[in-house]
């Protein structure tokens, strides 16, 4: 990585420097989670089959910090319109391979132009990769991302302790540290409403890895807008 720090307090790195960081990150990464999507492929059809049930057929999804793109293959299989956005190119180049029917930007989805607005987004994992003092900036980013109503699914680990910092996976072999913020029960949920998301559904499961997510189904809340 070789973007400067430019925050120099070191207690919060700013956007493109974490951008960086995350880019050679999971380009480190994209074998391993590639060689894991067979494990996850039963929480994934349970995600998108909840989502579905806030969708209208064949709607258009943007999974946002797609990986290795199984989310993709999955919510194609059920017959939406799905894209992905993916930062590191060897994820994206992984996910390109599952779905090549697909669009899929190489990109940040902080500062890519998409050129179009969604019925949905998906974010598996993806949110805790920001300090939470920014979460604020990523939900406006992916509410501006959305048609009005849209849909906007996100997941994140639910942990005892609320905490952020740079961490390596420890689950992994190949993973330089990276930015992980870890959410307590009902944390996340006060961003989502902050940020104007009206919560319609939120479900507590356990992966294949033993990890225990907390996925929320939260909607754009256009009501008070004038
Ligand atoms: C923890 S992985 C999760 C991947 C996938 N969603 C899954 O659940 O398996 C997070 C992914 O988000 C990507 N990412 C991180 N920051 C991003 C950004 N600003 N824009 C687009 N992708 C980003 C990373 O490169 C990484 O592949």
């Amino acid at each position: 990585v070789t973007t400067e720090n430019p925050s120099p307090s070191g207690l919060k790195p700013s956007l493109p420097y974490l951008s960086a960081v995350h880019k050679s990150a999971y380009d480190a990464a994209a074998s391993e989670y590639e060689a894991r999507v067979a494990s996850l492929l039963p929480v994934t059809e349970e995600a998108v089959r909840q989502l579905a049930l806030a969708l209208a057929p064949g709607a258009s999804v943007l999974d946002v910090g797609c990986g290795a793109g199984l989310a993709i293959q999955v919510m194609t299989a059920a017959g939406f319109a799905a894209e992905g956005i993916e930062l590191s190119p060897k994820m994206a180049k992984v996910a390109r391979r599952r779905n090549p029917g697909s669009r899929i930007i190489t990109g940040d989805l902080l500062t890519s132009n998409l050129g179009r607005n969604y019925d949905a987004v998906l974010a598996f994992a993806f949110i805790h990769l920001f300090p939470k003092a920014d979460v604020p900036q990523v939900l406006a980013r992916i509410k501006q991302i959305l048609v009005p109503q849209g849909v906007f699914y996100v997941g994140t680990t639910q942990e005892n302790i609320s905490s952020e910092g740079f961490e390596e996976k420890s689950d992994y072999a190949n993973s330089p540290p990276r930015w992980r913020s870890r959410y307590v029960a009902g944390e996340l949920v006060t961003y989502l409403v902050a940020a104007g998301f009206e919560v319609q559904s939120s479900k507590l499961h356990v992966d294949a890895f033993g990890k225990r997510w907390h996925d929320y189904i939260v909607t754009r809340d256009d009501s008070s807008r004038i």
